[in-house]
């Protein structure tokens, strides 16, 4: 297992490009199940979680071949066996938006067989506003040791109204499972309460490329109508904006200046503001048309100021770059209040954070961060991706050496974040975890 080794400390100064959005991807490459023509994909971040969906789709029948293309990584899908429909439970397992492929195999394929995802390090995390979206479009839904199996009642979907507003508000990949799945379903379905996340509406943007019939996508309230079938297309995945989120993190933990490139700014508002409240500013360079790939500088005042933070669905704060937010609270001068709304569980880098020397108090869903002048190295614990990024943060600036254990929590959702940190002037390598067994063993 590896290890980053980070000496905290030093100034970034250089340019960081943002890759394609793993969050937008997986959906995206489920979609390739609702057609018989290849889809094609740029800029799919090169990660563990879109190799597993990779290995699921190939065990769906469906071919995937990967290349380097002028945007990244592209990924050619091609359906190969359409006979399957089984996600089972070894890949399901190593990867919660597997779930994705239940919408458009049962309304492609007529049925499909996915394993139930069990809970994850961050909550419980259930699926049932995904199942009741589908039953309300007609599917006939049982359990059976351990795996969902949904049937469409004579091999079509029917379209249907469907309200997705479950305790926590909307679910993200439910939404992209129902429109998904609705774009072949007989007539009309509107979703509401739908989340309004912009993976959603670039989701919705290629599947109208393939002849689907979406509108609303990005608003509470979408409206498929059905098609009979759909085609191909090729398609350009957005930037990460949680990637982006965490290099602006990074940047301003270090007091340094820091260009950001293909950077999805116009869905990041509510991170931009936050970090504007902070002391931290982001400004926008040149004049691109597209204000979801702008180039960004980052820079901050001499200290980082408190601010309260509470989770949301977007366009709120979102929870997927709390912990690299805390991260830098942790050294404002004076004290934070962050509140999490989504995943009411998600704080396993509180625990972590304050081995670096930070003053948290979490109570329940909330946390109150007390700024310190300093944060010291330590080995320290990953456990999910993003609380994994807020170490990564807290280490790039805390005096000494930190040893960040089990990073392949990292390698899940960021692309050679080291080689990327490195590239800036930041004191970061992996290693093997053997170098460090003490560490390690000791804590
Ligand atoms: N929920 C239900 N019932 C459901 C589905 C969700 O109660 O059927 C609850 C969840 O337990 C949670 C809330 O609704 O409290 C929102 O969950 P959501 O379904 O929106 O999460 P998700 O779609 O499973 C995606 C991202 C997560 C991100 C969340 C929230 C992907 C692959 N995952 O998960 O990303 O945190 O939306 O924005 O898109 C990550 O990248 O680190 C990550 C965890």
């Amino acid at each position: 297992m590896d290890v980053f080794v980070i000496e905290g400390g030093r100034q970034l100064n250089g340019s960081i490009r943002i890759n394609g959005s793993k969050n937008a991807a997986l959906p995206l490459m489920a979609a390739a199940l609702l057609t018989d023509e290849p889809l094609i994909l740029s800029d799919v971040p090169n990660l563990s979680d879109i190799r597993n969906m990779t290995r699921l789709l190939t065990e769906l029948g469906i071919e995937s071949v990967s290349e380097s293309s002028e945007h990244g990584q592209s990924i050619t899908h091609r359906v190969t066996d359409p006979t399957q429909s089984h996600a089972r439970y070894e890949i399901v397992r190593t990867m919660r938006a597997s779930i994705s492929t239940l919408g458009p195999l049962v309304a492609k394929r007529g049925s499909a067989r996915v394993s139930l995802p069990g809970g994850c390090a961050i909550g419980q995390r259930p699926v049932d506003l995904h199942l009741r979206g589908l039953e309300a479009l007609g599917a006939k839904i049982t359990l059976d040791g351990g795996d969902i199996e949904a049937t469409a009642p004579n091999g079509r979907l029917i379209g249907a109204p469907v309200f997705l507003g479950g305790p926590f508000g909307s679910t993200v990949l439910g939404t992209a499972n129902i429109m998904s799945a609705a774009t072949l379903a007989e007539g009309t379905t509107i979703i509401e309460s739908a989340a309004c996340e912009p993976e959603i509406v670039d989701l919705a943007n290629m599947l109208n490329a393939m002849g689907a019939k979406i509108s609303g996508a990005g608003s509470p309230r979408i409206t498929i109508v059905g098609v009979e079938s759909l085609g191909g297309t090729t398609h350009r995945v957005m930037p990460d904006r949680i990637e982006a989120g965490t290099y602006m993190c990074a940047a301003a933990v270090t007091g340094s200046e820091l260009t950001l490139e293909n950077c999805p700014l116009d869905a990041m508002m509510s991170a931009v503001d936050t970090l504007g409240h902070m002391g931290v500013h982001v400004d926008a360079v040149g004049s691109d048309a597209d204000p979801m790939r702008r180039s960004c500088v980052i820079s901050r005042a001499p200290e980082i100021k408190p601010v309260q933070i509470t989770t949301q669905p977007h366009p709120g704060f979102p929870t997927d770059l709390q912990a690299q937010f805390m991260a830098l609270l942790c050294l404002s001068n004076g004290n934070s209040v962050i509140t999490e709304k989504i995943f009411p569980e998600r704080f396993l880098h509180v625990a972590e954070l304050c081995r670096m020397g930070a003053q948290i108090h979490r109570q329940g869903a909330t946390a109150v961060v007390t700024g310190v002048k300093e944060l010291t190295g330590a080995p320290v614990m990953a456990s999910d991706l993003r609380a994994s990024a807020g170490l990564v943060i807290a280490a790039l600036a805390a005096k000494g050496t930190t040893i960040i254990n089990r990073v392949y929590h990292i390698d899940r959702g960021y692309e050679n974040l080291e080689s990327k940190l490195a590239g800036v002037g930041a004191s970061i390598r992996r290693a093997d975890a053997e170098e460090f067994a003490d560490s390690a063993m000791s804590h």
